[in-house]
């Protein structure tokens, strides 16, 4: 194809926080854009895909704040660090174009000259802003928008806020964003369109809150210090300045804007697809073509998320069973538009039976038996069926097409099941037509042959379609057809595989998995460890007066020597100085939770007016302070700065 005729096709993954590490859910959505992607490729265009990480905000600098690193340091971890976004999409084979981060510099200044742009059009201006807060969430909410009180993305608490801000003018835009929602095929599924009209437009569109005071990790407004860009104007804008816009960085805006489709998981449909085409239409740019809201996967019914702490965590899952296995049973399983529940069963059940029996099965089965009666080589001299061959032709012949239909609609799910129709087809025409039987007989070689090449050519029209998918299965499928051709425009093409195919055996695909025991190993592998039980806390005494307190003296000592007393199993014999040049002796019953030896040299507190007692014969002057919960006893340790003899008070 003539290098100016190719469709170009410009994706996007919404960008991630790495506010923590990212999970299945996270994946799924990269996934379904890396198949989109493949599968554009390999129809010949010009594919732009492009993730990223949407970095600043409140709630980054939170967790910094709370890991003791700078936002920088802390998003830096998450991102490039070991088990990161980067390494995830590396283990998951993702073939992303760009990775834009919003702190890459190009992306900070390349926003700050939109807001100003914006703003000296009029549809950003200064105001006080009164509503409430979603710190989670980073959004504002009207008391419209709050569902009974509380966050109605995420069904948190929200606060009240109050700051000088900058607005963004969204009711300028309703009537036009309406207009793009109900009368265009901009938004899918169709169904989150009446969600959006009747939630957010309908009840009347306020402008957006788009800056922040209350915070300062965000990109700078940098004609009013003091005030950061809301992090969503900052992330959505992601999208053009990954391709150069406003920056010089990158030339490729003229080349993919507008996007042809934005995947974003449900809940952040409302940004894209009416705060999005209003800064657009503001910026005066074209509008993304779609954008397509995906749902969730759910875990036991509910959301996944850290503080929940049922986050189901990719690598395991990946690096047990295979980057293509995980891959493709995300897109087999749940139909993309909608909310589909996650399970380490519903998992390996897909592995075992659509990938070991059925693909893996009908591959090895077929190769094997090539190798068995031909010697690896098919001979020229085949003779065909027409009546037992028909439906098998037809089916494989046509599936390119029926598969490309699904795609073009985003129903992944539907484009596997009409490959794996011909992949049951095909086993089913092993049986019906018995090669074992017609090997028997030297006189049907000639009928045996050609089954056999009925059913390489179907797998290798499967396997070509399955490489959106699964890539490296693909690859290893074709080696083991001889190299077969897997462009598409040879996958509606019944017959491209060479007549006297020559194949190569290989070890299964997809081992099968003991559905019963590998259910226990990853319930035991993800098991959250137990927390150790708390002892129950002392009771409390009674109320003492300051001078009861001020009666007892407790002064900083060194341990001199430490030794075990003979016979008892509890007891320590401390020497100590006290500071007053005359050592002390004190028995302290810690001998279960310490080592005399490692004692040496420390600084203690020990009271020092409580009248000398015996202890197993030998005498204790004082007492040595330690912390008691339960049965653990803690001696009270001071630096070694204090200075023995000091009084505390
Ligand atoms: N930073 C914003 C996106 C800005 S795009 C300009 C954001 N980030 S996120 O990390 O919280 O979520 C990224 C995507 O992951 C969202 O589309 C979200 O829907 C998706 N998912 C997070 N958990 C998910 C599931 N459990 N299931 C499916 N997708 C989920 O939002």
């Amino acid at each position: 194809m003539c290098e100016k005729c190719r469709e170009s096709f410009y994706i996007t993954t919404p960008i991630y926080y790495p506010s923590d590490k990212l999970h299945i859910g996270h994946t799924y959505c990269t996934v379904a854009t890396d198949a989109m992607a493949r599968y554009k490729r390999m129809k010949g265009a010009d594919v732009f895909f492009l993730t990223g990480t949407d970095e600043h905000g409140q709630k980054i600098e939170t967790k910094a704040k709370e890991a003791g690193v700078s936002p920088q340091q802390f998003v830096d971890a998450i991102v490039e660090g070991e088990h990161g976004v980067k390494d995830l999409w590396k283990l998951m084979n993702i073939s992303y174009d760009r990775l834009i981060r919003t702190t890459d510099d190009y992306h900070v200044s390349a926003v700050q000259k939109i807001f100003k742009q914006m703003y000296d059009k009029g549809d950003i201006y200064k105001d006080a802003y009164k509503g409430m807060y979603c710190t989670p969430c980073e959004s504002f909410w009207t008391a419209s928008q709050l569902k009974d009180g509380k966050c109605p993305d995420c069904g948190r608490e929200v606060q009240p806020a109050e700051e000088e801000a900058y607005f963004f003018r969204l009711s300028k835009y309703a009537d036009r964003v309406r207009d793009l929602l109900v009368n265009t095929d901009f938004l899918e599924p169709r169904s989150r369109v009446h969600e959006m009209v009747n939630n957010f437009i309908d009840p009347g569109l306020e402008d957006l809150c788009v800056s922040r005071t209350s915070f300062t990790w965000g990109v700078p407004v940098d004609f009013d210090p003091g005030h950061v860009v809301y992090v969503w104007v900052d992330a959505l804008f992601n999208y053009t300045t990954a391709l150069g816009f406003m920056n010089d960085r990158f030339d490729e805006f003229q080349r993919y804007w507008p996007a042809n489709v934005h995947f974003v998981g449900k809940e952040i449909v409302r940004f894209h697809s009416i705060i999005w085409p209003a800064m657009l239409m503001s910026m005066e740019m074209p509008l993304p073509k779609k954008v397509f809201g995906h749902g969730w996967l759910l875990l036991d019914g509910g959301k996944m998320s850290k503080s929940k702490g049922n986050v189901v965590d990719p690598y395991l899952l990946a690096q047990r069973y295979g980057t293509d296995a995980l891959r493709f049973f995300l897109m087999r399983t749940f139909p993309f538009g909608s909310d589909g529940n996650f399970s380490n069963e519903a998992l390996i059940s897909c592995i075992n039976t659509d990938l070991a029996n059925d693909l893996g099965n009908l591959v090895s089965r077929t190769v094997a038996m090539a190798q068995k009666y031909f010697g690896g080589k098919l001979p020229m001299e085949q003779e065909g069926n027409e009546e037992k061959d028909a439906q098998l032709l037809e089916l494989a012949g046509g599936l390119r097409d029926r598969y490309e239909e699904q795609m073009e609609k985003y129903a992944f799910q539907n484009a596997l099941a009409e490959v794996f129709k011909v992949i049951g087809r095909a086993n089913k025409y092993i049986d019906e037509n018995e090669p074992w039987r017609l090997a028997k007989d030297e006189s049907l070689k000639p009928r045996l042959a050609r089954v056999l090449y009925n059913l390489l050519e179907s797998v290798r029209i499967c396997a070509g379609l399955l490489r959106p998918f699964m890539p490296a299965t693909t690859d290893e499928i074709m080696t083991r057809l001889g190299g077969a051709d897997s462009r598409w425009e040879s996958l509606n093409t019944w017959g491209n595989l060479p007549q006297d195919v020559a194949v190569v055996g290989g070890g299964a695909l997809f081992p099968r998995i003991d559905l019963e025991a590998e259910l226990k190993t990853l319930e035991e592998l993800t098991a959250a460890p137990q927390k150790p039980e708390e002892d129950p806390l002392p009771e409390p005494l009674p109320e003492i007066t300051f001078d009861d307190f001020q009666k007892v003296e407790m002064t900083v000592v060194k341990v001199l020597a430490c030794e075990k007393v003979k016979k008892s199993e509890k007891l320590l014999k401390f020497t100590l100085d006290d500071g007053t040049g005359t050592p002390r002796q004190i028995l302290s019953g810690i001998a279960k939770y310490y080592q005399p030896e490692e004692l040496v040299g420390k600084t203690l507190v020990a009271v020092t007016n409580l009248a000398p007692r015996k202890m197993m014969g030998q005498l204790s002057c004082g007492m040595l302070l330690s912390a008691e919960r339960g049965e653990k006893l803690n001696l009270v340790m001071l630096d070694d700065g204090v200075q023995v003899g000091s009084r505390l008070v």
